[in-house]
């Protein structure tokens, strides 16, 4: 019996086929995109199709090196055709959480480097108001970490935890710095005001909100089929 695939594995390689040779890609983090990264590398050896990408994370170049898919830089490459990236929730306004991974601070680099943003998802991450089903990621700086932590708090919008490891430490993403999972009780009401508010904050480095970033979105199924929504302004 031929099993079904899992929606991020779905969504992970119907993205593959929207890759034409000779594009410069970004490559985003997390389990959906690993799933892209095999389709693609399957691709490359198939079809010999030349591409490079941009990784997001440090996991993701390692996971590329390994699959043969020839790497490049912003430095080198500053535009981009085409980012394949994961999401944590994606509105009807393609308006995104993203930084579940740790991840958020490169991916909207790279992001916001790209002629074409794609993003995959499995089910569930479709929602009506973000930060309804998702702690919104924020990255900061370590420096005064919990000042930054207490200034988050006193907006009294949400209620702010510095991510932890296992081991009890303080998560470090690949730029050196903290993660703040922020809790919104009735989500986030107003994206672009709460984006605004929080990049003001000192220590803030990145926020978890992708705000007009995303131009379209895969969303893979439980049933093996992937939709297609394409953003129409
Ligand atoms: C990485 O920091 C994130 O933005 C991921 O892209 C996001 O968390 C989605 O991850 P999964 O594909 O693993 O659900």
């Amino acid at each position: 019996m031929v099993e079904t695939p899992s929606p991020k594995q779905v969504a992970g390689e119907a993205a593959a086929a929207h890759v034409q040779s000779g594009m410069i890609l970004g490559l985003g983090t997390g389990s959906t995109v690993a799933f892209f990264l095999e389709a693609l590398a399957a691709r490359i050896q198939a079809e010999a199709l030349e591409v490079c990408g941009v990784p997001t994370s440090l996991q993701t170049a390692e996971k590329a090196q390994q699959l043969g898919i020839p790497l490049t830089t912003l430095e080198k490459n500053p535009v981009l055709d085409l980012v394949v990236d994961g999401a944590d929730e994606v509105d009807k306004h393609f308006r995104l959480i993203k930084g579940g991974g740790g991840a958020l601070l490169r991916e909207k680099i790279v992001a916001a480097s790209a002629a074409e943003v794609l993003i995959i998802v499995g089910a569930g991450k479709m929602v009506k108001r973000l930060g309804t089903t998702f702690l919104l990621p924020v990255e900061i700086m370590p420096y005064g970490y919990l000042s930054t932590r207490d200034r988050v708090a006193k907006l009294g919008q949400c209620s702010p935890f510095v991510r932890i490891t296992e081991a009890g430490e303080p998560f470090v993403t690949d730029n050196g710095n903290f993660i703040l999972d922020c809790r919104f009780e009735e989500g986030i009401k107003n994206p672009e005001a709460m984006h605004a508010t929080l990049s003001q904050i000192p220590g803030v480095a990145e926020v978890g909100l992708f705000l007009n970033l995303c131009h379209q979105v895969i969303e893979g199924g439980e049933d093996g089929e992937a939709i297609l929504h394409q953003r129409k302004s």
